[in-house]
């Protein structure tokens, strides 16, 4: 087969998302719409991408630099053909282009496959639409053949009826590509150089012209506005949720969670309402999460209970530990197995040991913290003294009392205890019991103040 380049147009300007940021930016699952068009190219290997953006649009080949593609702004805007024209320099004879469109973001690799199996020749993407209004119509004789593309402000009014539309992607012979889009002209309802045009002249030309149908009709939803985008972001979260449901997985409610990302769950996982996973999460057998949790680049392994309204930022999660409800692990945490983290915990860049608790209302920050290790209420590790961090570590078996501050660098020994509401800045001896307190005293017949006259 021959080699594949791809073109992804992307210069529109994006008016009626009334919005500085390019519309190709705007996000959808979490991630820029033309990644998404980016990252489904790429699953064809192709030779190279090129993609066309529009003037003032500089910040999508910065957002999109790690990709490799090559940009060419295009300025003035002068139709979809001569956004195509644009990129014929960095193209390849020998190869067929791949038409693609920065904010139809949800294309399949299913689909584009079936068009590079097709045929030789000329590889339309349509659709049939009950109210085909606005799209360029597809024309074919009485014997089926596509004849050309019409677009709605050039079509006559039986052209009108077609319900069969052009949904712009296509897939050309490069050379052919080449010769056709130097034969358009403007001469049309839009004074546009139209991509569409170069149907006709394959059929005049005797190529074959195919049509592939996408095997979901939002592939080729295309985004214009901001009701657009939220409609064909709950659209792909309902795909997302019967996947996920297809492989076992118990949602709650399917159209009350959000992926933004990649979640891989095991067996036996149960996710309640209002979750949200960014980025790469695993989920291990028999995991739970319970609602209103937020999720984002984390492994939790099998049998983890996450109770509700809890955030997990970048960490890892053994087997089997208590998470929450309101807890708060932030980058760099990792609980061994069995850990328990409870209401208004925040954890920093630590690791906890198996079996470890911390289970109320603590800061645990930097620190490394053993096995089977007790953290009071209201501890807090004092890592940081405005201008330095430190780190906290607390040996096996240590049990800390409540309402302790543990003043970084320091260390807590093995079995150490710490007597509650001490304030502990240095090294205390394993197996011992360490506290900073002063002693009660009770001042016998004390009276409170009383206001004074004025
Ligand atoms: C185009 C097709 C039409 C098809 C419809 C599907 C043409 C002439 N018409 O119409 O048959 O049914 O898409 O949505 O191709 N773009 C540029 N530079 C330009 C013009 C457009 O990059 O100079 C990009 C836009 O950003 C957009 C895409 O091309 O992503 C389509 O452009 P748009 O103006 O929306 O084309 P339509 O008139 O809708
Ligand atoms: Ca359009």
């Amino acid at each position: 087969m021959s080699p594949l380049n791809v073109i992804i147009l992307a210069a529109g300007k994006g008016t009626r998302m009334y919005s500085n940021k390019p519309k190709v930016l705007h996000a959808l699952a979490g991630k820029p719409l033309v990644q998404h068009v980016l990252d489904c190219a790429l699953t064809l290997q192709p030779e190279q991408i090129c993609m066309v953006y529009g003037h003032g649009g500089e910040a999508v080949p910065q957002a999109l630099q790690q990709y490799g593609a090559k940009f060419v702004m295009q300025e003035p805007q002068l139709g979809t053909g001569h956004a195509v024209q644009q990129a014929m320099p960095l193209l390849q004879d020998e190869s067929r282009t791949l038409i693609l469109y920065g904010d139809v973001p949800l294309i399949q690799h299913s689909t584009l496959h079936q068009m590079q199996q097709a045929g030789e020749g000329l590889v339309l993407l349509t659709v049939n639409l009950d109210n085909p209004s606005g799209y360029g119509r597809i024309v074919r004789n009485i014997e089926g053949d596509v004849q050309c593309i019409v677009e709605q402000k050039d079509a006559v009014p039986e052209q009108l009826a077609i319900k069969e539309v052009n949904t712009g992607i296509m897939l050309v012979p490069t050379a052919r590509l080449r010769e056709w889009l130097g034969k358009l002209s403007n001469n049309n309802a839009q004074g546009e150089y139209y991509l569409t045009d170069i149907v006709a002249m394959a059929v005049q030309q005797g190529v074959a012209v195919h049509t592939v149908q996408p095997s979901q009709g939002w592939e080729v939803e295309g985004i214009n506005n901001k009701m657009q985008l939220a409609t064909l972001e709950r659209v792909w979260q309902k795909e997302v949720a019967a996947r996920l449901m297809a492989q076992g997985v118990t949602l709650f409610d399917p159209a009350r969670v959000d992926v933004r990302g990649e979640l891989v769950c095991g067996r036996d996982v149960e996710i309640d309402v209002g979750c949200i996973f960014e980025g790469k999460v695993t989920l291990g057998d028999g995991v739970k999460v319970s609602a209103y949790s937020i999720i984002r680049n984390a492994t939790i392994a099998q049998g983890t209970q996450i109770a509700p309204y809890t955030h997990i930022d970048n960490s890892e999660v053994g087997a089997d530990c208590h998470i929450g409800p309101y807890a708060r692990l932030r980058p760099g945490t990792k609980l061994h197995d069995h850990a328990h983290v409870g209401n208004f915990v925040e954890i920093k860049n630590s690791e906890i040991g198996q079996g470890s608790k911390a289970n109320h209302l603590s800061y645990i920050g930097d620190s490394t913290v053993g096995s089977r290790v007790n953290i009071g209420a209201g501890t807090i590790t004092c890592n940081y003294d405005g201008a330095n961090k430190f780190r906290t570590i607390i040996e096996d078996d240590a049990f800390i009392g409540s309402d302790t501050q543990l003043v970084a660098p320091v260390t807590i020994g093995k079995g150490a205890t710490i007597g509650a509401g001490s304030t502990i800045t240095k090294d205390t001896p394993a197996g011992e019991l360490t506290l900073s307190r002063s002693k009660q005293l009770t001042i016998a017949g004390w009276q409170r103040p009383i206001k004074g006259k004025k």
